[in-house]
């Protein structure tokens, strides 16, 4: 979604601000640009291109013939008109004297922009956010705020605004209601951002803005005002993530680089919460009387979060035997659903801003349901509104396609459920401790399949032209096959389909033909003999077989290609037989020349409905 990016400082805008956007590129955009004031010029200068951000740097020779300590820049992922120039941010008013970049969806902009035409002022672009500056310029009479106010109040929808003031011309303005914002500092200047590698380069001192709060910068100071336009304080935070994380690292892809970094950052999600060889969840805030009381969860995500939650399901349903609703976050929040009172929700999401999953958070808080959010991004939306929240320790996930988060979210979820496990004793002191044992051993077991990468490379490149593949499994390989067929077709553009390997009969078996490919998943041992019969049965169709199984399992006599995962609980399975499938579609995108870390039409974080 779209990257917003502001300076006000002692240094020159325009190479700050390009720099900025490039560290927002993974956000997914199709146009950019900039706005610089120089402090002294009769309006505000704005630079915008079509396509990717060297076009901008074309344009400005690098920043370079913009001059101004002050400005800012925008990349944007086109939702109410196409991708264009005109369409681009950012927005100014006629007499380009006010200006604004803005992310997020203003919902009533129709209505707003008929009132707004009726009062005389002429629209160019087709987007929802130009009605915003004339709004702004309609309502300013000589003070920001108060301008910037009135108009939060008349807006509705999601936000997230950088604005510039000719008359104004130190000062920089910030606001947001539902899409991502942090704001800055350092002793050089001030900064706005949609996401932190955007400024870390700068500064790691950031404030995060609330809901209807607004920021004013200039070169060495910062004020946060309320809706009501009084002033407020905010805490600083540091973020701990060092600039190495944002960077590739020599890796070709960021995909690659975070596909690598699964062993440290699960184990870095696991460690801190194991103490004596027990799992301390302080986090989650739950008494035993309260966790003993749970007659239902209720887990919601998007994308490959849902997919974990799936995972999780099947995990938390065998190992503590709690039922477990897992809801795509898109369809929970419109079907006002029936909540059990004795119940909690766990939100998963890496960005911690995805509108739909913000909203399912609502939903459920309004109905009295605490709500936990696995979350990847300090400080975002979602884990500042949960109750509680478990952090996974992935750090900066960059590519757009998910690997380091949804594994750190898988671990997370494990150890919920076996404490919950323990503390309801379904499992007696034994069977934690062996958990617990095992639980560790995932960082070492992932470590060894990635050191074994060259049979899936050398099978991938293989089936780079393949149109369309199947995926198959049963049980926790149902929801593993589900994330693997996703990650091939977000990235490579192959249509694929995941399947419960026992509906296969039941119509898209009519699909296979031959030289289909079918993944089949089959690490569950009380499920092996029957997947190993969906299998026969796709290969007397004429299907090529690509089975990801566990070491021993025998299926090497079965299948066309094997790949062997190591042995460890059938629980947390997913967790191993998902790297292969992380590798298989990596490598096949790859092999393809697609643009791995940015997808078409896709978005890192997906701030808007
Ligand atoms: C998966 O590779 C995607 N990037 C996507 O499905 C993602 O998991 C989904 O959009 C949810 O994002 P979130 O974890 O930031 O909420």
């Amino acid at each position: 979604m779209c990257g917003i990016v502001g300076y006000v400082g002692n240094k020159e805008a325009a190479p700050i601000l390009l720099d900025g956007l490039a560290k927002l590129e993974y956000r997914g955009y199709d146009s950019a640009g900039v706005a610089v004031y120089d402090g002294q010029s009769s309006t505000i200068e704005i630079v915008k291109a079509k396509g990717r951000l060297q076009a901008l740097r074309d344009l400005t020779g690098d920043g370079a013939n913009l001059s101004g300590n002050i400005g800012i820049g925008h990349t944007r992922w086109a939702t109410h008109g196409e991708p264009s120039v005109t369409n681009a941010h950012p927005h100014s008013n006629k007499d380009k004297t006010i200006c604004i970049v803005h992310n997020g969806i203003i919902e009533n902009y129709q209505p707003l922009k008929e009132k707004m035409i009726n009062r005389g002022y002429e629209f160019v672009s087709e987007t929802d956010t130009e009605v915003v500056v004339h709004m702004l310029e309609h309502y300013y009479k000589g003070n920001p705020i108060e301008a910037i106010a009135r108009v939060m109040h008349r807006i509705s929808g999601s936000y997230a605004l950088g604005v510039l003031f000719k008359d104004h011309p130190g000062e920089l303005y910030a606001v947001r209601k539902d899409s991502p914002l942090i704001v800055g500092s350092s002793p050089e200047g001030n900064f706005i951002a949609s996401d932190v590698p955007a400024i870390l380069k700068h500064t790691r001192d950031v404030y995060f803005i609330d809901n209807l709060e607004i920021a004013k910068l200039t070169a060495d100071g910062i004020t946060f005002y309320n809706e009501d336009n009084e002033v407020i304080t905010k805490e600083l935070t540091t973020v701990e993530w060092d600039i190495e994380a944002a960077e590739k690292g020599g890796y070709e892809h960021f995909m690659l680089k975070e596909i690598y970094e699964q062993p440290k950052v699960v184990g870095d999600t696991i460690s801190p919460r194991i103490e004596n060889d027990n799992i301390v969840l302080n986090e989650i805030n739950m008494t035993d009387d309260e966790i003993r009381a749970l007659n239902r969860i209720y887990i919601i995500g998007c994308g490959s979060a849902y997919h974990v939650g799936m995972a999780a399901k099947y995990m938390i349903e065998q190992t503590a035997r709690i039922p477990v609703d897992v809801d795509l976050a898109s369809e929970f929040r419109y079907r006002d659903p029936i909540m059990d009172p004795n119940s909690m929700a766990i939100i998963i999401s890496q960005s911690g801003e995805t509108a739909d999953s913000l909203a399912a958070l609502r939903e459920i808080k309004e109905k009295g349901i605490k709500v936990l959010g696995i979350v990847n991004v300090v400080g975002s939306s979602i884990a500042r509104e949960a109750d509680n929240v478990l952090y996974t320790w992935a750090g900066p996930e960059i590519s757009v396609a998910t690997t380091k988060a949804y594994s750190t979210q898988l671990v997370a979820c494990y150890m919920l459920g076996i404490h919950f496990a323990k503390v309801r004793e379904v499992i007696d002191e034994t069977q934690y401790r062996e958990m617990i044992e095992e639980l560790n051993l995932i960082p070492d077991k992932i470590q060894s399949i990635l050191a074994d990468k060259e049979d899936i490379q050398r099978f991938a490149t293989k089936y780079a032209g393949a149109k369309d593949m199947f995926f198959i499994g049963r049980g926790q390989d149902y929801a593993t096959a589900m994330e693997g067929s996703l990650k091939l077709k977000e990235i490579s553009y192959i249509h694929s389909e995941a399947y419960a390997a026992g509906e296969l009969k039941h119509g898209s078996i009519s699909l296979i033909e031959d030289g289909t490919l079918c993944v089949a998943i089959a690490t569950q041992p009380k499920l092996v003999e029957k997947m190993i019969s969906n299998i026969v049965e796709v290969q007397s169709r004429g299907a090529y077989v690509f089975a990801v199984s566990t070491e021993g399992s025998g299926m090497k006599d079965t299948a066309d290609f094997t790949i062997s995962v190591p042995k460890t609980l059938p629980c947390f399975s997913t967790s191993l037989s998902v790297i292969p499938l992380q590798l298989f579609g990596y490598y096949v995108a790859v092999a393809k020349g697609c643009d791995v870390d940015k997808p078409r039409n896709l978005a890192k974080s997906v701030t808007v409905e």
